[in-house]
């Protein structure tokens, strides 16, 4: 048995946990929106075409906001293209996905299912093959009361009430080579600034969100945020992170080393973000919007197979396992343990493509890395505590030495609950973990979740849903103030305490 110790006080705090980094995305690609959120005609569809059992599990999951319509698709978007009456919408050739996209579904039936799902709507405007004006047009279609050519337009549509979209996302992965419209930092930074501007005169109580680099890996990383930034600084609240894990060589360790990965790229742009701060003797800090991030590699070679120009092909469609629920876990601990600057985040993406969520024309279920999300989501509501870790490290090939143990606890003052969440990487040993609980005088151990699974590769599928879902364990005690925990070989683990009333 592995032995580690968790360190917090209750004066050392991180900061508060914006909901919103339990956010996800909807894209118009594969079957996110046609057969996954949206299928008229199918017999588990409300009256609005809208999958009720879909939007079961999206309200499981506690989404509080949910960006839309991209990703890469945005780049070539005419959100014209999208609203008024259904018999006129144009089909058109979509670029970024090769498919035919049919305008079936649009930013309305968009901005309607959110609300059923519960969720803010995070819209993002076409900086790639489109500019300022387009972006300024969709803001007064959404956000303008009444009495101007676009806000009579949505009105004229059938949406006499403003849709009151606050934050908005500045193009997509611009210093991306597979992105329309794709930009030199100094050439986005512009544009970037000018489309915020406009759309900030329009309306002062929007945020906006530059694009960041879309990976750490990316050739131009560094360099892209600091010229980005030091272009649009003032007219921008966030910059943007995009990050995908792939296990593509079988080594789970090193997969499962990926958060270390996160944890650094977080750290990098931060210190980017108030390089530029600094130079511009700037009063305000940018804070980060993490809005793609998750495993994604399963389906690469099955979605090299899809033949062009078909409508709402199976793309994207991972299927996800024991060891992916592993890392998501990790990731949104990472995430946490940054609370203080990530503001916004979005599990990419909601459902079907790369998707906690699955259907098929009979049902829908839940994937393996839904419940870390939901755990997260449910659970990891408060103030983040500084959680320093003591724990054994391990070589990883592709990050260094990388401790064991992630974790991070979250403490709900109002409440008097708090949450330990961990995952142990080790694949062959129990960790026995402590941690010294006296200043939570009168707390108890209320319940320790555990997602765990012998076989790391194991599957939620349509005809076996629960194969992985998580169970109750007795491995935590709280005895004089001192937290033990038994955190299995290869876990998630959710620790809860609370006061005793
Ligand atoms: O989420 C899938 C794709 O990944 C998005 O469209 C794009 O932004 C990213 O490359």
């Amino acid at each position: 048995m592995k032995k580690a110790e968790i360190i917090i006080d209750k004066y050392f705090l991180t900061g508060d946990v914006d909901k919103r980094i339990y956010g996800s995305f909807i894209e118009q690609l594969g079957r996110a929106v046609y057969g996954g959120i949206y299928q008229e005609g199918n017999s588990n569809s409300d009256e609005q075409g809208f999958r009720k059992d879909t939007l079961k599990l999206v309200k499981e999951l506690g989404v509080p906001i949910v960006r839309y319509p991209g990703g890469n698709f945005v780049s070539g978007f005419h959100w014209e293209d999208s609203v008024g009456p259904k018999a006129q919408r144009p089909a058109r050739t979509e670029l970024a996905w090769k498919v035919i996209e049919t305008n079936e579904f649009g930013l309305n039936e968009f901005a309607d299912w959110s609300r059923k799902a519960g969720s803010d709507v995070m819209m993002a405007v076409n900086l790639g093959t489109r500019g300022p004006e387009e972006a300024k047009n969709l803001l007064e279609y959404c956000n303008f009361e009444g009495g101007t050519y676009y806000s009579d337009l949505r009105r004229a549509h059938g949406y006499e009430k403003p849709h009151q979209i606050k934050v908005w996302c500045l193009g997509n992965e611009m210093d991306g080579t597979w992105q329309m419209g794709h930009k030199t930092a100094g050439e986005y930074g512009r544009i970037a600034s000018e489309t915020a501007r406009l759309m900030k005169w329009l309306d002062p109580d929007i945020e906006t969100v530059a694009c960041g680099s879309s990976g750490l890996a990316m050739p131009t990383f560094g360099e892209w945020e600091y010229q980005v930034l030091d272009e649009c600084y003032h007219e921008v609240d966030y910059l943007s992170l995009h990050q995908y894990f792939g296990n593509r060589s079988d080594n789970t360790a090193d997969f499962l080393a990926g958060s270390k990965g996160m944890d650094d790229f977080i750290s990098g742009v931060i210190s980017l973000c108030d390089a530029v701060k600094a130079k511009k003797h700037a009063k305000k800090s940018i804070h980060l919007s993490f809005d793609e991030w998750n495993v994604w590699y399963h389906s690469n070679e099955q979605d090299k197979k899809i033949r062009p120009w078909e409508k709402a092909p199976h793309q994207l469609e991972d299927v996800y396992n024991f060891e992916d629920a592993l890392l998501v876990g990790s990731m949104l601990i990472t995430l946490l343990r940054h609370a203080d600057r990530v503001k916004i985040a979005c599990m990419a993406q909601l459902v079907n493509v790369i998707a906690p969520i699955m259907t098929s024309d009979t049902g829908a279920w839940r994937q393996t890395i839904f419940y870390p999300y939901m755990h997260a989501s449910a659970f990891g509501r408060g103030t983040v505590l500084q959680t320093q870790i003591k724990a054994p490290v391990y070589e990883s090939q592709s990050y260094g030495a990388v401790s064991i143990l992630d974790s991070v606890c979250i403490w709900d003052q109002q409440a008097e609950a708090l949450t330990i969440f961990a995952v142990n990487k080790d694949l062959t040993e129990d960790a026995e973990v402590t941690c010294d609980l006296r200043q939570f005088e009168g707390y108890r151990v209320k319940e320790h979740l555990v997602l765990t699974h012998d076989d790391l590769k194991a599957e939620n599928t349509e005809a076996a849903p629960d194969t992985v879902k998580p169970s109750c364990s007795q491995a935590s005690r709280l005895d004089h103030g001192k937290l033990t925990m038994v955190f299995g070989r290869h876990s998630w683990n959710v620790v809860r305490l609370e006061k005793e009333r």
